[in-house]
């Protein structure tokens, strides 16, 4: 949750002396109740700050043809139980030319050779906005090389305060789904479409998706996995440009086509936050670790 303060909280960046103005813009609150203010509001389940600079959040979202799917703000990386809507088309940009940030992404990913100047290059990477809101770069989890790659959609809190992929909630259940069929974090490798916590856990827009697409596309080349696996629509969409809702397309293959050399298998499943959500659907997602369990023995 994002707590959205009023016109005063611009003018506090700190804890200040407490006035005997009645005026709410001119609020002053000592270092007591301050700490106070701050643990009632941890309480009550904030847990981003953003900016000093106020800003129109509805009205960003509201823009739904920057808007990757369907998944309704706040519960990005669930997918929602409505069919996906976003085509290939407008995922790759609508036809429009890259901007800036995906440019420059494109150039340093080309140029890193290896996943460790890979995650540095992107450490260092200013091109999408949401690096300026996240805690931490979450590049990957679990051994590159490993003959699987899990992809989800980007961080949420607890992968933004500990720095690695799906520990969460979600990344429970996906260590369980593991589990069931022989497979753990030594045995996969695991990284998301964009590595950035979006705040507030909202869906990444569609810029930001693509500011990153170069560098997850060049971490799946480095990795080199026999076979990926999507892991909700987005990363499907992205990713795999499947048409049709990932309602419609979990369970099935097609292939994931790189810049270079020849195209992997990939899976599309459904996300495990949505499996949270939406424990019925468990069952096919059970299908779809049995089938990447055979396709493994093969
Ligand atoms: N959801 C994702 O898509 N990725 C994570 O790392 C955590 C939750």
């Amino acid at each position: 949750m994002i707590l959205c303060l009023g016109a005063g909280a611009k003018h506090r960046g700190r804890a200040e002396p407490l006035s005997s103005t009645n005026d709410s813009r001119h609020l002053r609150l000592g270092p007591t109740d301050a700490t106070e203010a701050l643990r009632w509001w941890v309480r009550a389940g904030v847990d981003a700050t953003l900016d000093e600079t106020p800003h129109d959040r509805f009205a960003e979202s509201s823009g739904a043809e920057q808007r990757l799917g369907p998944n309704a703000p706040g519960s990005a990386r669930e997918p929602s139980t409505a069919p996906e809507t976003a085509s290939p088309a407008r995922l790759s940009g609508g036809g429009k030319p890259p901007e800036a940030g995906e440019i420059a992404a494109r150039a340093l990913a080309e140029a890193a050779t290896d996943l460790e100047t890979l995650r540095s290059v992107m450490a260092d990477f200013d091109g999408c906005a949401l690096k300026r809101t996240a805690t931490q770069l979450v590049f990957a989890d679990g051994v590159p090389g490993s003959r699987v790659m899990f992809v989800g959609e980007a961080p949420g809190g607890d992968e933004d305060r500990i720095g690695r992929p799906f520990v969460g909630r979600a990344g429970q259940l996906l260590d369980r789904m593991l589990g069931a069929v022989g497979l753990d974090r030594r045995s996969v490798y695991i990284a998301n479409v964009v590595p950035w916590r979006p705040p507030g856990n909202r869906t990444p827009t569609l810029q930001e998706t693509q500011a990153c697409l170069p560098f997850i596309r060049r971490q799946i080349d480095l990795a080199d996995p026999e076979i990926l696996v999507c892991l909700g629509g987005s990363a499907v969409q992205t990713l795999l440009g499947v048409p049709g809702g990932i309602t419609r397309v979990r369970g099935s293959w097609s292939d994931y086509k790189r810049d270079r050399g020849p195209p992997i298998r990939a899976l599309a499943m459904f996300h495990p936050a949505y499996l949270l959500r939406q424990p019925a659907q468990k069952r096919l997602a059970w299908a779809d670790m049995r089938a990447l369990a055979a396709a493994l023995k093969t």
